[in-house]
């Protein structure tokens, strides 16, 4: 049964009624049986919606996509061995982030709305400013008041709203929360939606390994956006029986905000309440991520763990990989600099893949700075 499913009360909904919470206010899901057809995907276009049979957007006329997805996975070399790195720094909007905004704002244009709000640190905000801008589908955009510059700007050139949330981003979740009573909410982390576009992410890596599983995958995590699609997409596969095993999910956070590798390592029931402190890694500064629950259930089902980085870390792992030639953003080094931590454990012959999640170009001011400290 395809279907909205509460991931507390179970209560269900049909995927057609605008909703983005459950009226008992806890978090959906969604079940839906995904197919793969080999063949016809081997000749489609090499974009993310060659899957379309596993993706939950009924009639093909309401897709609202650039041609996404399909990114490189290439090896990269860290220190004495090579990791498979998913270059999604290649997005339209430069960042993975226009996976989930492909899917939602598709079913945003099927659900016949005409308006949304959206939170974020700036990168799932330009994507959906990006993918409603393509829509004609009117956008407010609430973001931290210290968010990058260039994201902002990228925001604004796609003729969204852009709302400057004095405060953290836990503020700005606050701020959005009161707006989404009386637009719809397209949120990343709310909207079971968009972890129906990053689940794409596990297809594609599958496909170009020629459908098989990677050993283990290294995820950076604040929302868990892309952690939870690709569990879910790995999931999609191993129900489909394409793959036969879910690969062992490594999650990375920043020491200095680091909710779930706490419960984690601490084994707690709830997600703690963290001091949080500054961070370079800015996409995944996330104290109170909604789905923390499920993202560490899923890395513990997956028989995974999680590595926090420091600050020191992040930057020099982003000296390094900008000197091989990949520009990416502060928050996608987060993710080099645990693959570091991680490989002396790794086995020899263990598939690793990983992944530059945001363009460099989208901190401009942030890099100017670490040049001149
Ligand atoms: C560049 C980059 N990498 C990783 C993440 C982490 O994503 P999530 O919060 O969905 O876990 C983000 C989120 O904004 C991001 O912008
Ligand atoms: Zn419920």
């Amino acid at each position: 049964m395809n279907q909205l499913i509460c991931t507390e009360c179970r209560r269900t909904y049909s995927l057609d009624e605008p909703r983005w919470k459950c009226d008992c206010g806890s978090l959906l899901d969604i079940q839906f049986e995904a197919n793969f057809d080999l063949a016809k995907i081997r000749q489609r276009k090499p974009t993310m919606w060659r899957y379309r049979e596993a993706i939950p957007i009924k009639d093909d006329a309401n897709i609202i996509s650039f041609a996404e997805g399909f990114t490189p996975l290439i090896e990269v070399d860290f220190d004495d061995r090579q990791v498979l790195m998913k270059q999604d720094y290649l997005f339209p909007t430069g960042s993975y982030k226009d996976r989930g905004a492909s899917v939602l704002v598709s079913k945003v244009k099927e659900l016949g709305i005409n308006e949304v709000v959206e939170d974020s640190s700036g990168n799932a905000g330009a994507a959906i400013s990006a993918y409603c801008a393509r829509a004609s589908i009117k956008c407010n955009i609430f973001v931290p008041a210290d968010t990058s510059a260039a994201k902002a700007a990228q925001i604004q050139f796609y003729g969204a709203k852009l709302n400057k949330v004095p405060g953290n981003r836990e503020d700005t979740a606050e701020a959005v929360l009161k707006a989404a009573k009386k637009v719809y909410y397209a949120s990343h982390s709310w909207n079971p939606f968009f972890f129906q576009g990053t689940k794409t992410f596990a297809f594609e890596v599958c496909e170009q390994l020629g459908w098989k599983a990677p050993d283990t995958i290294i995820l950076p995590v604040g929302n868990g956006t892309l952690l939870l699609g690709a569990y879910i997409g790995f999931n999609d596969l191993w129900h489909a029986r394409i793959i036969d095993r879910i690969p062992r999910i490594i999650a990375v956070q920043a020491e200095n905000c680091a909710p779930l590798h706490r419960a984690f390592r601490e084994n707690l029931a709830r997600i703690p309440k963290i001091d949080k402190k500054e961070t370079l890694a800015e996409g995944i500064a996330i104290a109170e991520p909604a789905r923390g629950k499920q993202i560490v259930a899923a890395v513990k089902q997956s028989r995974g763990d999680f590595i926090a980085v420091s600050e020191r870390e992040i930057k020099e792992s982003l000296l390094e990989i900008c000197r091989k030639g990949y520009y990416i953003e502060p928050t996608a080094a987060a993710t080099a600099a645990a693959i570091k931590k991680y490989l002396p454990q790794a086995n020899h012959n263990e598939v690793i893949v990983s992944v530059f999640t945001g363009h460099g170009l989208k901190t401009t001011e942030k890099m100017l700075k670490l040049l001149k400290d």
